[in-house]
């Protein structure tokens, strides 16, 4: 995909999906901005990118749970950019428990980032990104399609990523700004570690394709949906799963 001459925000981006996304964008060369909660994991993944891409790449330790602090990290990326043309709404976390066990604190934390971090980083970009006539990816899931066992925060989230998603495609369409939402299925990262081997070999099992996706193959979906190739593209849901909710 081309990307050139574009500014990326990529939410999440210090490992696992993100850290795949940002390298596809600097890859295809985008500029691009890695927002992430953890400052050494930040400054390694800026370091990949600059080594593999000799991109011009920004870190910025972020929490997208909280708007001052999402609102900083926009102003450091405008700041050392001048301008935005893609944001990639990647970041998330797990804190699994079926509904009699889960507590509020793990609904809070889940919904806290996975869907309000979400809507802090779109609201924070948005006149930005009508001023570049820019795109919004959110990772969403397929649990925010089919559900999941022991995961009523997360799919909560999910889907409500899918309903912002869609809203946003019909108030900014006409702006200028695209949004769209990718629905990984199971992709091998550090989010999926705590899962037992063999319910892993049984998730497996119900793939079409077979095996686990890789973050590199979540990634080329999102370069495209950010770049010109997409153009006509919005409100779309994407699903990269090799199959699975067929
Ligand atoms: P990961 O756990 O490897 O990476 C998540 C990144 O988000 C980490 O670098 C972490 O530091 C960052 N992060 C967490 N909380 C944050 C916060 N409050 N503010 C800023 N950054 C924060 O996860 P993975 O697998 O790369 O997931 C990326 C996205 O893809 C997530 O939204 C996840 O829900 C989604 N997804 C992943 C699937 C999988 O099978 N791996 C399947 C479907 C969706």
């Amino acid at each position: 995909m081309d990307l050139h001459g574009k500014v990326v925000v990529v939410t999440g981006g210090a490992q696992g999906i993100g850290l795949a996304i940002a390298e596809r964008c600097a890859a295809d060369g985008a500029r691009v901005a890695v927002w992430d909660l953890r400052a050494e994991a930040v400054d390694a993944a800026v370091a990949r990118l600059r080594a593999e891409a000799q991109a011009d790449v920004l870190g910025c330790v972020v929490d997208v749970s909280s708007m001052a602090s999402v609102q900083a990290a926009l102003d450091a990326t405008l700041a050392h950019f001048g301008r935005l043309d893609g944001l990639v709404n990647n970041a998330g976390i797990v804190a699994d428990a079926q509904l009699r066990k889960m507590s509020e604190a793990q609904w809070d934390a889940v919904i806290d980032v996975n869907l309000k971090g979400v809507f802090n980083c779109g609201r924070a970009a948005v006149e930005a990104l009508i001023g570049s006539g820019g795109a919004i990816v959110n990772i969403s899931s397929i649990v925010g399609l089919s559900g999941n066992f022991g995961q009523t925060n997360y799919a909560a989230a999910k889907a409500g990523v899918l309903g912002m998603t869609k809203t946003w495609a019909r108030e900014l369409g006409r702006k200028g700004v695209r949004c769209n939402a990718v629905c990984p299925g199971f992709v091998g990262t550090a989010i999926v570690k705590d899962i037992p081997q063999h319910l892993i070999d049984e998730m497996v099992k119900a793939v079409p394709q077979g095996r686990m996706g890789r973050p590199e193959e979540v990634a080329s979906c999102v370069a495209f949906l950010l770049s010109a190739d997409a153009s006509y593209v919005n409100g779309a849901t994407l699903e990269v799963s090799g199959g699975l909710t067929l």
